[in-house]
Order: C-alpha cells, then structure tokens, then sequence
C-alpha cells in the first residue's frame, strides 16, 4: 500500500471514521464490537488469541472501509517466555542478544495476535526510588540508545510495531515519585533525555508514546515543540504518536487544560495522533472543527500516519500476520532467556562461597524468593507462564541431586514481618554447609505506580539474613529485585552477593549455572546508592567548583570565612556509590595494560583509535565487559566527569591476553553548547578503558580546532 493509496483511502472517510482511527481503547462488552463495526476503533489494547483475531474480523470483515486494526500489548520483556527485566538485560551490555530476545517476543506475542508493543521503554531513570526503573535500560543515554534500538529491530524485523517510550524525561519524577512533575533544563533534555529516542527514531522506530509527566509546566502529551517540532519537523519522524493511558485528559487535572475538548485540542495540536483508552478525540474534535477551534489537516496527518504504520505492517495484505511470519520458538527462547540471565547477573562481592564446590554436600536455599515462580518474572508480565518458570532451589535440586539441596521460605514472601519459620530455616542453615539465600523484590514492588521511599531489604528479611548468618555457615546471597537497593547493612552478613534483578522464566537454571562455575560477567547499569539520601546520584554527574575528596565524610575544619575542607560531599555519608555504574565482578581476575592511542591529536571529523592489553590473570575463563570513558575538560558549558562512549564483550581463558580495540570518532564528542547549538569543541580530554565508570587506566588526547 502505497502513499498515494493511503491518501485515496482517507478522501474516502467520512470525519467518524478518521477520529475511529485516532483512538484505542480496551474492548469491554459488546459496544466494543459496535464500535469496531462501526469503525470507531483503529486500535485495540489488551485484546490477544481468538479475541484479537475476532475483533481484527469484524474489522476488517464487517465495517465500511475494512481498514485493520493495530492490535497493542505491553510486551515489555517477553510473552510466554520471560526474559530479564530490561533493567537486567541491560547489565548483560549485550544489544544483540536484547534483540534477539525481542525478536523471540514478537514472535510468541504475534502469534496470538498482536501487532504492536509498547516497548522499549527509553527513559533515562538515575531515581532507584522510581518503580519504573525496572523497565529500564538504567542511567547512561548511550546504553540506553544502543540497548533500545536493538529492541525496535528485534520487534519490528517480526512484524511487530515498537514504540518508544515515554516521549520524555518521565524518568526524571520529582522524589522518584511516579507520574511527577519534570524540570528539565534544555541541554540535559538535549544531551541526556532525547539521544535514545533519537536513536529510535533514526533506527526507523514506528511509533512513539507520549509520556504522563508534565516538563517544566507542559504536559508531555500537550508539548507541541518536543512532539510536532523537534520529533516530527526536525528529526523527521514519520510514524504514529500515541498518547500514554489516558494521558490525554489527565491534562485536565494537570491543570493544563480545562474539559476534555480543551485536551483532546492540545494533544492533536502537540502532535498526539492517537489516544490510548480515553475518547476526548472521539467526543470533541468534530465539534472543534466545526467551530474552527481545530485545523481539521491536522486530523488527517494523524490518520495519515496511522494508515501508513498499518501499511508498513503488512495488515491491509495479511491483516491476521503474514504467512511467512517465523512462528515462536520456544527451546529457543527459553536458551536465550537462561543466558542473557544468566550474563545479566552482577557479582557485587565474592569474598568465598562462590562458586559453590562440588564438597558441598548440603546446600540449604533458603528465603521468600528461592522457590517464587511468579516473582521471579518481575514487572509487567501478563502473558508470561509461571508454570514454565523454573526457580532457584528447583534448577539446583535437579543440578545436585534432591538428597543435596533442602529448603525453607523463613519468609511467605518479601514483604512479610512473621517470623513463623525462622527458627526452622535456622537450623536448616546450621546442618547445612553453605546457604544459598535468595532475598529482594517480590514482583509486585517495582514497575508503574510502586514506588519505595526506603530502598532496604522488605519486611524481615534483613531478620532473616542475620539469624542465617549468625550460624557462622557461609552465605551465598542471591539478590531478586527491579532496582538497586541499599545494601550497607546487607553486605557484611554474606561471603558473597549474585545481583539477579527480576530475571524471568529461566532464572532459577540461569543463577544455578553461576553458582555451581560459569563466571558471572553482568555489569551495573545503574549507580547503586549508599543512602537514599544521596539520590539522584549517577556516575556521568559534572565535577562542580568543590569537588569532593576521596576520602570519607567529615566535618570540614573550616568556616564561610576560611572554608578549608568545604567540598560537595556530606557530613555524614560517603560521596561515591556503593557500587558505581559498569561495576561487577568475575570468578576470575582482569588486568588492563599498555593503553594505548593512535595519536595524542585528534582533528576534527577524525576518528582515535584507542587500545588496551587486557589479559585474565585468574584460573577460570571469563567475560569482561571492557568501557571506554572520556572527559572533556574544558568546554563552552560544564561537561561530565566521565561519559561512556563504546563497551565491549570479551571472553578469555586463564592466562590468555588480547588487545581490546575502540574507534572514537569525533562526532562522539558532542554536545549543545550555551545556545543550544550541537558542537565539538577543541581541547583536551582525559581518555579511559576499564572495567567500570570509576577506574581504568587512563591517557589524555587532544581535539585539534
Ligand atoms: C501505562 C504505561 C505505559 C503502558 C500503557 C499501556 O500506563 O505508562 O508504559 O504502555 O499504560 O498499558
């Protein structure tokens, strides 16, 4: 379906019918089924199986113009089979198997009958207090860019639309507190919160969401410079805009618009070509025209690009998924789920105890989260089956024998204060020789809406912890959960402490392969704080005019008069994070030497090649996920201390070295300048590889002007 028959196709529509192609809605009863006859839908959400090949029927069967309906679900990480959440996919720092993962998704869910996902979630998310951390990609815009457009190829290569979203700095709430007001200054918008939807978009993403949050007084849905000028004028973007759930006339209780006519007005204006799950454009935008309130081209460039993301589809030819649509695979599916789990684990600490020997002849797994099938999958999993969810004490009772491995919950589940079965998961770990506690999040503590204040451990499980390890047997802590925790009076009771994240249907297989000697290799993708106090904090952060000093708190010495040891830091708390982002250990031991720079000048449009020995001085084989960092030292505006540029995946055997190489080309180097302007300035910048955002050799080149 070309362009011109998708303009003979809208001179045919009568105004009904172009307002039914701008709203979706969730189908309830039969009114829905009228609606669709009718030709008051052009999508419906949450309609999957025969329900979403029925009413693609009556749509394509039985209304006027037969025009297919986009049928959208949230698949966010997975359908039937369970991947990591994203935040765990992104400690893997592994885009293709994130789109390969994707793809697996699209697939299952496209064979029940979706056509759209809302996903990937883009936002930068620096707040762990915020439960929509756990959709994301974390805290580095280019993580985020280069983990989000592998999801928009994954998705979209099988016949899935992807939409990027929150169409933006949703991530940014006020308190961590979800739906909150944003206040963004234009250049962290421009070089932080756009970059990943502008990789979407140039990765040819097909449609973006519109986000709840309200950007310095203006509703992202009602943001008419950020959705009509920058994403569509500026950057081209010639897809479909769709509002998030009733994002549209909650601007009334924003405070933005005054009724529903108001809204729906301010959202086709911003450039919102749909309406998810409220009707305002249905109930008020014929009126709007009609009294000249609305520019009624406006409505048909909505319709416009929503005939067009159908026809991109395939749907007007093959409106129940086209025939050679790769059917799922699940074994498939299920070995990718098992090991990008397993490479999304992070090692925060291995002081003994991991991994598990093979004298181990009584392990005990213990906690609310070591036989949890559904807890496991984390956030946003509708369609996913617990039944096929394969546990912690499960995979390691099968991996070391039944008569090997005993359990005991000690907790019913993470937010529980009965401590009913302490005492008998005590004196399982006292008759056991090493503990495997598997402690966090149960599901239902992160994603949309579920915000904590206080990021410890739930309930008794820090009670749990201690009386475990008050038995002097060594515990293994296995952490589940959507976001970082404070972990400070966690750490001293374990050996050793396995980041799992929520980690999906294979998680239980994926943790035991770490446990019993495959060498964990994910990395944060996150900051994690000491306090909650020291929230937002993150690494990419600028340098300030006192930076502080390496070491800990204290009370400066000095008064506003003589200010000695006035630095930006706290009185009562270390600066740095507990651990920082790119932070994770192995079960080996990685030396970086002899970095080296293809030239200390570089001229501009030139491209550094920068190059390190990296060699695996331990006894195990492992996988280093190798950083490039950079500084720029002096620029038009303050820069941040240290910005990602590339990573890389590197396995090595015991004693084997090889030289890791980047390429940086200067277009990496920029960023808006005073006037908001993209530039590359000269200068010097400080160069790192290494294995996080906090150490790494280090060497200095210059950008020539
Ligand atoms: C929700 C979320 C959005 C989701 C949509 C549909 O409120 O904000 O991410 O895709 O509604 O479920």
């Amino acid at each position: 379906m070309t362009e011109h028959d998708i303009e003979q196709l809208i001179s045919r529509m009568t105004l009904a019918e172009k307002l039914g192609q701008m709203t979706q809605v969730q189908p309830q009863g039969r009114d829905q089924e009228e609606r669709v006859r009718n030709g008051g839908a052009g999508s419906l959400i949450n309609v999957v199986g025969d329900d979403a090949y029925h009413y693609q029927w009556l749509a394509v069967e039985h209304s006027r113009l037969g025009i297919p309906l986009l049928l959208g679900r949230d698949v966010i990480h997975g359908f039937q089979t369970v991947f990591p959440i994203p935040l765990g996919q992104a400690a893997a720092f592994d885009p293709e198997r994130v789109r390969l993962a994707a793809a697996h998704s699209a697939r299952e869910a496209g064979a029940a009958g979706v056509n759209w996902t809302f996903s990937p979630m883009l936002d930068v998310a620096r707040d762990p207090r915020w439960g929509r951390i756990a959709e994301s990609f974390g805290e580095d815009p280019l993580l985020i860019s280069r983990l989000g457009v592998a999801m928009v190829q994954g998705y979209q290569q099988e016949g899935v639309a992807a939409c990027a979203k929150h169409f933006v700095g949703y991530g940014a709430a006020e308190g961590g507190r979800d739906y909150s007001a944003t206040d963004l200054a234009p250049r962290a918008l421009l070089d932080t919160y756009l970059p990943p939807f502008r990789a979407a978009q140039q990765a040819g993403v097909m449609t973006v969401m519109s986000a709840f949050n309200d950007l310095d007084g203006v509703p992202a849905t009602g943001h008419e410079d950020l959705i009509r000028g920058t994403l569509k004028e500026q950057w081209g973007f010639d897809g479909l805009v769709v509002s998030d759930w009733c994002s549209v006339t909650e601007m009334i209780a924003h405070g933005f618009c005054e009724d529903a006519a108001a809204a729906a007005r301010a959202a086709v204006n911003a450039g919102v070509d749909m309406e998810m799950a409220s009707t305002s454009y249905q109930d008020h935008l014929a009126s709007l025209i009609e009294h000249g309130l609305l520019d009624k081209a406006l409505v048909d460039d909505a319709v416009r690009r929503i005939l067009r993301i159908k026809a991109r589809l395939g749907l007007f030819q093959h409106p129940y998924g086209a025939p050679e649509r790769a059917q799922p695979q699940r074994p498939a599916a299920a070995q990718l789920a098992r090991s990008l789990a397993r490479d999304s684990c992070v090692l925060l600490k291995n002081e003994q105890g991991l991994p598990l020997g093979e004298h181990a002849r009584r392990v005990a797994v213990i906690g609310p989260l070591a036989d949890a099938p559904g807890e496991q999958l984390g956030c946003w999993v509708f369609d996913g089956e617990r039944q096929h969810s394969q546990t912690v004490f499960a995979a390691l009772r099968e991996r070391l024998g039944a008569q090997r491995v005993v359990h005991a919950r000690g907790l019913e589940h993470c937010r529980s204060h009965d401590l009913d079965g302490l005492d008998a998961a005590v004196a399982l770990a006292r008759s056991s020789e090493v503990v495997v506690l598997c402690l966090g999040e149960d599901a239902g503590l992160s994603g949309e809406a579920h915000c904590r204040a206080h990021l410890d451990l739930p309930g008794a499980q820090q009670t749990l912890l201690e009386a475990v390890a008050a038995t002097g047997v060594p515990v293994v802590l296995v952490i589940m959960a959507g976001r970082p925790l404070v972990l400070g009076t966690v750490l001293p009771h374990a050996q050793a402490v396995l980041y799992a994240w929520h980690p999906g249907s294979l998680g239980g297989p994926a943790i035991v392969d770490l446990l019993c000697g495959e060498s964990p290799s994910g990395r944060l993708p996150v900051s994690f704080p000491r306090s909650v106090g020291q929230i937002p904090i993150f690494y990419n952060h600028k340098n300030t005019g006192r930076p502080p000093q390496a070491d800990a708190p204290s009370i400066p010495s000095g008064t506003p008069l003589d200010p000695s040891g006035f630095f930006a830091a706290y009185l009562d708390e270390d600066h740095r994070p507990q651990f920082p982002f790119g932070f994770g250990l192995s079960y080996t031991r990685f030396e970086y030497r002899d970095l080296q720079l293809s030239s200390k000048q570089l001229a501009p449009g030139g491209t550094l090649c920068a190059s390190v020995l990296l060699s695996n001085v331990g006894h195990r084989s492992a996988t280093e996920v190798v950083q490039l960092y950079v500084r720029d030292l002096v620029g038009s505006v303050t820069r941040p201390v240290r910005e990602l540029k590339d990573f890389q995946r590197i396995s090595l055997q015991p004693g084997e070295s090889r030289r890791v190489s980047f390429e940086l080309h200067t277009d990496a180097l920029r960023f808006h300048d005073r006037h908001l302007r993209q530039v590359c300035e000269s200068g010097q910048f400080d160069l790192w590889i290494g294995p996080d955002s906090a150490t790494g050799p280090s060497a200095v080149f210059e950008l020539m002007a």
